[in-house]
């Protein structure tokens, strides 16, 4: 049993820039109880995101390490798709360009490896022993989760709850037109989750695009709270918040993974709609779309609501609560 005062929670990760920030923030929480952190290929390959994440725990120190597990190494139909070009080389900003002043390496060789269990099984392990207490924080492609529920189905509906970063319900998307990242790099995987019936709510971009960190704010910071982990959080920022800056006109970066951790830990920064979603798998333009019943005739007894969709956020609580745990 977990201490009541703090939830156990796994967080599911393709290990990028945005993730590093939402890990930071759930290591740094009391009432998370980070049981472990389970990783798949997306932003890059699973072996890089699982070394992204243990640089992340390597620089926190939290007082307990959450184990990391690697898992699915592609998506489960389609090819491998990654985002190299907004998250850098490695998934995290491309670090070995970091010097000390002496010319070392800032981010040098690893000390913390992944464990040698399967990531799938990691899931299905801690959903029989948490049950309905265990909440997954899902902030990458939703390969794991899926795979996990076709390998042992009423083992994964066990547990109480998935807050998914991914989709958008009433705004386009961000890697096409129709879709978000996610849910474009496996629709297929998204499609089985909809299906779980397990309580699921989406962070999508519809209220992550409305958490936006600006460059000059996290250089703020950094030089006013001088630590590792400042330094950290500047210089893994630099090229994703680059990317924003040539293509959005906008320098800095969404929150999207934090903000799905903030809802973990505080469901009432948001607002959310009870609708039914399907994933669309096939379509030739739309490709990754989630697509909410939205229509005031819409038949709840035939298509029963199966995410709970977040459409507002209080933006500066949620900014308050993210600088709070970085
Ligand atoms: C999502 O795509 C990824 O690149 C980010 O890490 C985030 O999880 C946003 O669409
Ligand atoms: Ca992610």
């Amino acid at each position: 049993m977990s201490n009541s005062q703090t939830r156990p929670v796994i967080i599911d990760t393709d290990g990028g820039v945005d993730d590093a920030l939402a890990i930071v923030m759930a290591l740094n929480c009391q009432q998370l109880d980070l049981k472990a952190v389970t990783v798949l290929a997306g932003n890059i390959n699973v072996n890089q995101a699982a070394n992204n994440v243990l640089r992340v725990i390597e620089i926190v120190q939290p007082k307990q390490t959450p184990l990391v597990a690697k898992g699915c190494e592609k998506p489960l139909v389609r090819p491998p798709f990654n985002a190299a070009g907004i998250h850098g080389s490695d998934g995290l900003g491309e670090l070995h360009q970091f010097k000390n002043a002496d010319g070392s390496p800032r981010y040098p060789q690893l000390t913390l490896e992944p464990s040698s269990e399967d990531a799938v099984d990691v899931l299905l392990k801690a959903a029989q022993e948490y049950g309905s207490e265990l909440a997954i924080v899902a902030l990458g492609p939703l390969t794991n989760i899926a795979t996990a529920l076709q390998r042992d189905r009423n083992t994964l509906q066990k547990v109480g709850r998935i807050v998914i970063m991914g989709g958008a319900v009433k705004v386009p998307g961000n890697i096409s037109a129709a879709a978000e990242f996610n849910f474009f790099v496996d629709p297929d995987a998204a499609q089985v989750v909809m299906e779980s019936g397990i309580p699921l709510t989406l962070v999508g971009l519809d209220v992550a695009m409305k958490a936006p960190l600006p460059r000059k704010d996290v250089e703020n910071y950094a030089q006013k709270q001088r630590s590792l982990v400042s330094q950290f959080i500047a210089d893994c920022t630099g090229i994703y918040m680059a990317f924003y800056r040539d293509n959005e006109g906008f320098h800095g970066c969404y929150l999207h993974d934090p903000l799905a951790v903030g809802v973990a830990i505080d469901p009432s920064l948001v607002s959310t709609e009870s609708v039914y979603m399907v994933v669309e798998t096939e379509g030739r333009f739309t490709s990754g779309m989630s697509l909410a019943d939205l229509r005031d005739r819409r038949d709840e007894s035939t298509f029963p609501p199966n995410v709970d969709a977040c459409l507002e956020v209080d933006t500066e609580r949620f900014m308050k609560l993210f600088y709070d745990l970085i």
